[in-house]
């Protein structure tokens, strides 16, 4: 019979996930179909009843859904109980839901992806501390990054994710523009750099030595102001746009078994953002 999968959130419409799975269903031969739905947080849990009535194999979960839908579900994944963020749910052959939150491992799997493996003993700086710094400084540890360092406008969020993490440090943002050179790896992770919103870094990036590996969690646009200025001083550049296709394929693999072509479709995507 052939499967379903779904996305929920609000708003949903601009959604690239669809095509991605979609397309993914199509290169690989499954009979499957993959649909955006609209889920205002109040009807979130009809949303996941009706799912699971309907029978959809599982589902991602997108803002503002990833920490209301956790009471909803049977299980979690270690790393998504850790993270407090569900951005994945897969429906068991038991009928029961397991969360799991593919967001932090996607983030490693692009970076890795683009720049290797050789880089986990580099000072890494986590410029954030939201729910996305979260997911990817948890990740980060899982995958032995040796040291995580985490700056945010307000210190006190970067210093409750350093304590979950039992290691690391917290900064400010200026703390951290003063030592810039320091890192090895410096990830954007604030929501400063969407489309949207404001069109300025987080911190200056005047101290950044040549070589330093420089990602942002915001793929559309694709150059932030962030990584153009970071370009601009001979940093090697990540844009967001990995992490949002790996997390994807790892969902794809929890549900189907098979880690799809990750490569392929980022240049399918990077298409069209350009
Ligand atoms: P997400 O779940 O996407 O990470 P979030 O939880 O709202 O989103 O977190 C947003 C992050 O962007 C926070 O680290 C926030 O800093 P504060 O914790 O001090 O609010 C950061 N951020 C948002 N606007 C910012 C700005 N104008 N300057 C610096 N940091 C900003």
């Amino acid at each position: 019979m052939k499967k379903w999968f779904a996305v929920i959130g609000d708003p949903i419409a601009h959604s690239k996930s669809p095509f991605m799975h979609n397309t993914w269903f199509q290169e690989l031969g499954i009979d499957a179909t993959y649909i955006p739905i609209h889920v205002k947080s109040e009807d979130l849990q009809k949303a996941v009843s009706s799912l699971k009535l309907l029978g959809a194999s599982g589902w991602n979960v997108t803002v503002p859904h990833k920490e209301g839908i956790i009471p909803f579900l049977d299980e979690l994944d270690p790393l998504a109980e850790k993270m407090g963020a569900v951005n994945t749910v897969v429906r068991q052959h038991d009928g029961t839901l397991k969360g799991y939150n593919t967001d932090g491992a996607g983030f490693v799997n692009a970076l890795e992806e683009t720049v290797g493996k050789d880089n986990r003993t580099k000072k890494v700086l986590l410029v954030g501390a939201g729910g996305a710094s979260r997911g990817i400084a948890f990740a980060m540890q899982q995958y032995g990054y040796e040291d995580i360092s985490i700056a945010n406008r307000t210190v006190s969020k970067a210093e409750a994710i350093i304590d979950e993490l039992g290691e690391g440090t917290a900064l400010s943002l200026e703390e951290a523009e003063k030592q810039l050179d320091k890192y090895g790896i410096i990830i954007q992770a604030t929501s400063l750099g969407l489309s949207t919103g404001e069109n300025k870094l987080p911190l200056s990036l005047n101290g950044i030595q040549e070589g330093t590996i420089v990602a942002d969690i915001v793929y559309n646009p694709l150059m932030t102001p962030f990584l153009t200025e970071a370009e601009k001083r001979g940093a090697t550049i990540v844009t967001g746009l990995g992490m949002f296709v790996h997390q994807g394929a790892i969902a794809f693999n929890h549900w189907l078994g098979e880690y799809p072509n990750a490569e392929k479709m980022m240049d399918k995507l990077m298409k069209q953002l350009k």
